[in-house]
């Protein structure tokens, strides 16, 4: 059991609620993760606080956001009390908090995108959902009914990552193919890729589209190459299926994992289940931990 995987802040898209359901592909033992696409690492962290890794590297597009986890994993004392010095600001603050939120949003826009800075927007805006506008500012709003994860809240987590990453991780922020580029054999990579919905959409919901056959250039490579590796792509719910099947001449094992009820239908008295496409390469498809039916349950996947 890997019990609570604990995160550093809200992140659209993360995987912290599914890593239990992915973790079941990945080996207990092996040299290196890579994730190219780490957004707030998810499922680094679990990997790593069960020791089954030696090394990690963690990649995103989004600068600001590997500063967050370079941060919170070698020096997490200083994002601590960087972060504690933003927060409690915002109680302070002549216009009250949500125009404390705007007030650190034109700072990060004008240049001090600290690690800081970012985290607490994260913290603070809508679904922890990063957004640029075309002209490459965050534009995302705060969401006023809260105030953001606490100092003290932050805290225990960071120490828990730090303690799990500290010393055995390198740091990137380039583009998801110059990070496939440098693995070799031995290495586990974990692909999370921004949804094909908001692919091709320059500065959308992400910094960037992933174009569908480039990805599934990047991947073949990775096949001729002998390189393991996981894809989380798109899903399903209901009958409705999300983005594109990968070929199947690719080879790979499509596994379905239950992510949960979908907003959406519980809205309309449906209750579907949304399901999220996992894509195994051959040579992690041995290591398959199979879960009773009972454990596979929905509410087991979503108290996590
Ligand atoms: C679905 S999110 C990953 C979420 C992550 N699995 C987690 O648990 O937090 C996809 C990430 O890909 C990043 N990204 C977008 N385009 C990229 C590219 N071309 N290369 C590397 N990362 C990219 C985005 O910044 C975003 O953080």
């Amino acid at each position: 059991m890997i019990g609570n995987v604990p995160h550093i802040v809200q992140y659209q898209g993360s995987k912290r609620i599914l890593a239990p359901q992915i973790l079941r592909f990945i080996p207990m033992k092996f040299n290196r993760l890579v994730e190219p696409f780490a957004g707030m690492a998810a499922i680094t962290i679990a990997v790593a606080k069960q020791e089954r890794a030696n090394h990690y590297l963690v990649n995103d597009l989004n600068a600001p956001l590997v500063a967050v986890l370079e941060s919170a994993i070698e020096t997490p004392n200083e994002l601590f009390s960087e972060y504690s010095k933003v927060w409690n600001e915002q109680f302070a603050y002549s216009g009250g908090s949500v125009e404390h939120f705007y007030k650190v949003r034109n700072d990060f826009n004008n240049g001090q995108q600290t690690a800081a800075n970012m985290l607490y927007l994260l913290a603070r805006c809508v679904k922890g959902s990063v957004r640029y506008g075309s002209n490459g500012q965050f534009n995302q709003s705060p969401d006023k009914r809260r105030y953001g994860t606490a100092p003290q809240t932050l805290k225990t987590n960071l120490m828990a990552i730090s303690y799990y990453l500290k010393g055995k991780t390198h740091f990137m922020s380039k583009d998801y193919r110059e990070v496939l580029d440098e693995t070799k054999a031995g290495d586990v990579v974990y692909m999370d890729p921004p949804y094909q919905g908001v692919s091709n959409v320059r500065d959308s919901r992400y910094y960037s589209g992933i174009g569908f056959y480039d990805f599934v250039e990047a991947v073949d490579s990775l096949n001729r190459r002998g390189i393991d590796f996981l894809i989380s792509y798109d899903g399903k719910c209901g009958d409705k299926q999300y983005g594109e099947d990968l070929p199947e001449e690719l080879g790979l094992q499509k596994v379905l994992l239950k992510a949960g009820l979908s907003s959406q239908s519980i809205l309309l008295g449906k209750k579907e289940i949304t399901y999220e496409a996992l894509y195994v390469s051959k040579g992690l498809q041995q290591h398959f931990v199979p879960l009773q039916e009972q454990q596979y349950s929905l509410f087991e996947a979503m108290a996590v």
